[in-house]
């Protein structure tokens, strides 16, 4: 993990979930409803405020939200009473059971791990979904020159072909991928979804 990232989200807490509540995850939606089917166990990976985690509940899922921000995790609680959060952290997941999930979601987090981590948090995304098993994964690069924004979290740069290939090389099908911006906004979203085929 980046310490110095989850320091930001930790200090910030009230005006990052503020802009994520402003906003509605069309492109996510959208795929989760093509590919993931309920009745189903799905791992929200970097839950954030919680948002996501609601919406698959009332899509019939069983969900549970994990994140490295003990500020966002508390918050995301106090939202969601009823939901399941908890402190878990990629690249590791130390605290998550192995094939435990029919799905995974983990939107708009690997960016914020250091380049010589992903390799290990692919790994161990794949490890707690079930054989068979399906993963929606978006990430965005930086919306300045360096891959710290000016707030002092870390985007590295993942294209898209960077991206669905660190799933391949761990024994995946590519299902989707996508480039693309949401309505009205600069934030260029990377999206892939596949397949844990072993
Ligand atoms: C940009 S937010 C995305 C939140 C949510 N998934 C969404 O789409 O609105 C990134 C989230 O990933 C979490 N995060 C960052 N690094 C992480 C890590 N190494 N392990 C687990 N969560 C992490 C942050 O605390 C934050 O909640």
């Amino acid at each position: 993990m980046d310490p110095k990232t989850i320091a930001v989200y930790d200090a910030e807490t009230s005006s990052f979930i503020a802009d994520w509540m402003s906003s509605t995850p069309a492109m996510v939606r959208q795929l989760v409803h093509k590919y993931f089917v309920a009745p189903a166990r799905i791992i929200d990976i970097g839950s954030g405020s919680g948002r996501d985690v609601d919406w698959l509940m009332k899509q019939g899922f069983e969900v549970e939200g994990v994140d490295a921000s003990q500020g966002l995790i508390a918050s995301a609680q106090s939202r969601y009473p009823q939901a399941t959060f908890r402190y878990d952290v990629l690249p590791e997941l130390p605290n998550t059971k192995t094939s435990t999930f029919d799905y995974a979601l983990c939107s708009a987090v690997l960016m914020h791990l250091p380049r010589q981590d992903v390799q290990a948090a692919v790994k161990n995304i794949l490890r707690v979904i079930k054989s068979g098993g399906k993963l929606l994964c978006s990430v965005r690069p930086s919306r300045q020159a360096s891959e710290r924004e000016g707030d002092g979290r870390l985007f590295t740069e993942l294209t898209l072909g960077e991206l669905a290939q660190f799933f391949i090389d761990h024994g995946c099908v590519l299902l989707d991928s996508m480039e693309s911006a949401a309505e009205g906004s600069d934030r260029l979203w990377r999206t892939i979804i596949v397949e844990k085929s072993c």
